[in-house]
């Protein structure tokens, strides 16, 4: 049957494009707003569950991601809200269009994800728990489905079944998904914090690469690392590939998954802290760029170009983000230069007049370098500025939402 929604304008001005994909709740739709992609969900009427739960949910989506961003100012992992209202009589609501594959689809693609790239992503999953846990807000389907990655970074998409408040204690709908959601939720459905701390590792363990036999796909990989009673059969690092965090990350998977939600690690913060104090493994050099989950070292003695230009040694080059529309690429050529200043004793960086600009974010505020010349180029070189360790380099931002196109991370011992 044709998608009746197809083609037509919600809210006066989103024109529905394309059936992105759909959950039990939701269709999500790629929509024109205003010149640009954003994705407008509406109930799944012909889905598994009842009209007016998927109704419920839907609204109450709208309202937390609107309450995420309008009074909690965001967070750089998850969806930024645009707009919501009714249109007739079903709940809509408009968020940002994240390029890009699930986490579920990323991980497959490649097989699982390998050790670096997964703590990297779990870190900032545990980031972003850690945001919603302080703000009283219970996620409950935590899951590698949920979840987009952009370039590398995790971005959450789906708040469904966002619950607010600390009271939890009523039996509610069950909610999540069969074995990666935890057993207090997914047999009694009652749901705490340390329920999303569950899904946390269940998501992480699922996407990573399995030690033994090949991957499945997340959530089918999770369900062979435990049995009926959801106990895990095994360690945690003996049955994904944990490389070098195996010691530190082995624990937290394991008190993440522990079956008694008391016995668990309690919420986000706890998380966030316990894998913060999992030392990264031995570098291979003093100070090295993260790309796509890769470490890039980086002599002093030498200076370095990042751009899309094929290197020549000791230049870098910066894979492009995946593309929509065709032709338009976000990183240039030359983008910015990266160097060892002796006399200071410091790393800087220059943005070297990029159409898209640079910026760091260091500590979650933005730094913005130069803004891009966007279509007045060529550009002027920007000043030169000091990186110091854990500054996300946004290279090429987006002009409108300031979204950045690619993140590499630099890193110094
Ligand atoms: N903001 C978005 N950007 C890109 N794709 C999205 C976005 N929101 C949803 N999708 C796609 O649609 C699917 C279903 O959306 P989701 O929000 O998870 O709905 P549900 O509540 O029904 O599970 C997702 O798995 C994803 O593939
Ligand atoms: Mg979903």
């Amino acid at each position: 049957m044709a998608d009746p929604w197809l083609g037509r304008t919600v809210l006066g001005r989103y024109r529905l494009r394309k059936k992105l994909g759909e959950g039990g709740m939701s269709v999500a739709y790629l929509a024109d707003g205003g010149g640009h992609h954003v994705v407008v969900k509406l109930p799944n009427v012909g889905g598994p569950n009842p009209i007016d739960i998927c109704i419920d949910k839907l609204r109450v989506e709208g309202e937390v991601l609107e309450r995420i961003w309008r009074q909690y100012g965001g967070h750089p992992n998850i969806v930024k809200f645009v707009d919501r209202g009714d249109e007739g009589q079903y709940p809509v609501v408009v968020e940002e269009y994240v390029q890009g594959q699930t986490l579920a689809e990323y991980a497959a693609g490649k097989g699982g994800l390998d050790p670096d790239e997964a703590f990297e992503i779990g870190k900032r999953l545990a980031d972003v728990l850690r945001f919603l846990h302080g703000y009283g807000i219970i996620h409950r389907d935590f899951a590698a489905d949920n979840v987009m990655v952009r370039g590398a970074d995790p971005v959450l998409i789906d708040f469904g079944t966002a619950k607010e408040g600390y009271a939890q204690l009523k039996p509610g709908t069950k909610i999540g998904k069969p074995c990666v959601s935890p057993p207090e939720q997914a047999i009694k459905g009652y749901a705490y914090f340390s329920s999303d701390v569950y899904m946390w590792a269940s998501m992480l363990m699922g996407a990573m690469k399995p030690r033994r036999g090949r991957s499945v796909g997340a959530i089918d990989n999770f369900c062979r690392y435990i049995n009926p009673s959801g106990a895990l059969i095994a360690e945690p690092c003996d049955l994904v590939e944990c490389g070098s965090y195996a010691g530190c990350l082995n624990d937290v998977l394991k008190m993440a998954l522990e079956i008694d939600p008391t016995k668990r690690i309690k919420d986000g913060v706890e998380l966030y802290d316990s894998l913060t104090r999992c030392s990264p493994p031995p570098p291979p050099c003093g100070t090295y760029l993260l790309i796509n989950g890769r470490r890039v070292c980086l002599d002093p003695s030498k200076a370095y170009i990042v751009g899309t230009e094929t290197a020549s040694e000791p230049d870098i080059k910066i894979p492009e983000p995946e593309l929509r529309r065709s032709g338009k690429t976000y990183i240039s050529r030359r983008h910015a230069r990266i160097w060892y200043d002796r006399s200071r004793g410091r790393w800087l960086i220059q943005d070297l007049g990029s159409v898209n600009g640079t910026k760091i974010i260091r500590g979650g505020q933005e730094i913005v370098m130069y803004f891009g010349c966007r279509d007045r180029c060529p550009g002027q070189p920007s000043q030169p500025y000091e990186l110091v360790t854990g500054d996300q380099i946004a290279l090429a931002f987006s002009r409108s939402t300031g979204a950045p196109y690619v993140v590499v991370e630099f890193y110094e011992q």
